[in-house]
């Protein structure tokens, strides 16, 4: 009879789970039910409120099929609406950003005029019909929240708490200025691939050794195709070991993530030794977005859907405006270096969707390493009701 085994205390999955459904992948009512219970319902990121810090600028955004426009007042309130004339429903706005003239939004079809607030203050008729009321035809509101400079949309009626999509407390990162910094550079960029099969490669590293030679190189654990320390099932036996490629953080030597490892600015002053020193704190807002905060920049990257197969993908650099002032800052070094690691997964993500629709292939099955990407399944599965 064999001996029992010890409880091997780590962090992958003991048991073999099969993935999602292929046809979550790509079936257009499948991703219609998603927009509806995930995209319609959870704040969504819509951009950074200093990029529209003048009165009556606007901002126009889509999450899925929802057209959103946001617009600052002139005393400074920030407010969203759905892009929709009360009337009979033209879109009010068609650019994506710029400043309203005369301070107010007026339909480009038959010119309804709102203030904006969203009440509507005149239309076009000659004259009232009985039963009529302006008061009555205020633009859609959205909900909208701004947290430490990043603007949330939410398009529920009653939307869940801010904090319920986030994997970790926000207060892990108090110590960002994040407020204060500026979009040093940003890029979009569509993937042909259903957005759920980005956040499956954001949630696992078994991948990094095969995709990310350069970033494997940086953060050696990922080199051995693990997130952290215990995601090894022997990593008792390394628990000494302060070697990064047991513990985690970065190559010694290097500070941050860039094409060779300097930082690209001053570390922010704030930090404590041991966020120096991780040189990567995560936080995820799902559906639509997750943080890096770095020592001397924070990285975001935003998803939205476009359709089953067909994903936007926006990510921004943040820097302090110091740094961004600093005439010797290269901000090529962390664009090259983190852009290469992104069209990468974006590169495997488009394979993994091209692959899905094989006539037998149910599903796919999850390794030990992919315990994220299970629990990632497991919110899905109860957001959706399966
Ligand atoms: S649809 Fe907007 S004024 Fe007619
Ligand atoms: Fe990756």
């Amino acid at each position: 009879m064999a001996t029992p085994q010890p409880e091997i205390q780590f962090n992958g999955l003991k048991e073999s789970v099969p993935g999602l459904p292929a046809r979550y992948y790509f079936d257009p009512a499948h991703h219609a039910l998603e927009l509806k219970k995930i995209w319609q319902r959870h704040w969504v990121y819509v951009g950074r409120s200093n990029e529209m810090l003048a009165p009556r600028s606007f901002k126009s955004v889509a999450i899925g099929d929802q057209k959103i426009l946001l617009v600052r007042d002139d005393s400074g309130t920030l407010r969203a609406f759905h892009n929709t004339c009360r009337h009979r429903g033209a879109l009010l706005c068609t650019q994506e950003s710029g400043t309203l003239r005369g301070g107010a939004i007026t339909c480009p079809y038959h010119a309804w005029t709102y203030s904006l607030d969203g009440t509507l203050l005149r239309t076009t008729s000659k004259s009232v019909a009985r039963g009529f009321d302006v008061s009555d035809y205020p633009l859609y509101p959205v909900n909208l929240k701004v947290w430490r400079g990043f603007i949330f949309a939410c398009l529920a009626e009653r939307p869940p708490e801010f904090t319920a999509g986030f994997d970790v407390p926000l207060s892990r990162l108090d110590s960002w200025p994040l407020e204060d910094l500026r979009i040093g550079h940003a890029f979009t960029t569509v993937m042909r691939c259903n957005w759920k099969i980005f956040w499956e490669n954001y949630n696992e590293c078994l991948h990094c050794p095969v995709v990310h030679p350069s970033l494997s190189q940086l953060v050696p654990i990922f080199g051995r195709a693990l997130m952290e320390e215990r995601d090894d099932p022997q990593w008792r036996e390394h628990a000494a070991d302060d070697d990064p490629k047991y513990r985690g953080g970065l190559r010694r030597g290097a500070g941050t993530w860039s094409s060779d490892g300097a930082l690209v600015g001053k570390p922010f002053a704030g930090l404590s030794e041991a966020d120096r020193l991780a040189a990567h704190v995560y936080v995820t807002g799902l559906p639509s977005m997750f943080i890096v905060c770095h020592p001397d920049y924070v990285r975001l990257v935003r998803l939205m859907p476009l359709g089953p197969e067909s994903t936007e993908m926006r990510v921004e650099f943040l820097f302090s405006p110091e740094t961004l002032a600093d005439p010797g800052f290269d901000v090529s070094k962390v664009v090259d270096f983190s852009g290469a690691v992104m069209r990468e997964d974006a590169e495997v993500c488009e394979l993994n969707q091209a692959g899905l629709r094989a006539a037998p292939h149910e599903s796919g099955v999850l390794m030990p390493e992919e315990y994220v990407v299970r629990q990632f399944h497991d919110w899905l599965r109860a957001e959706i009701g399966d």
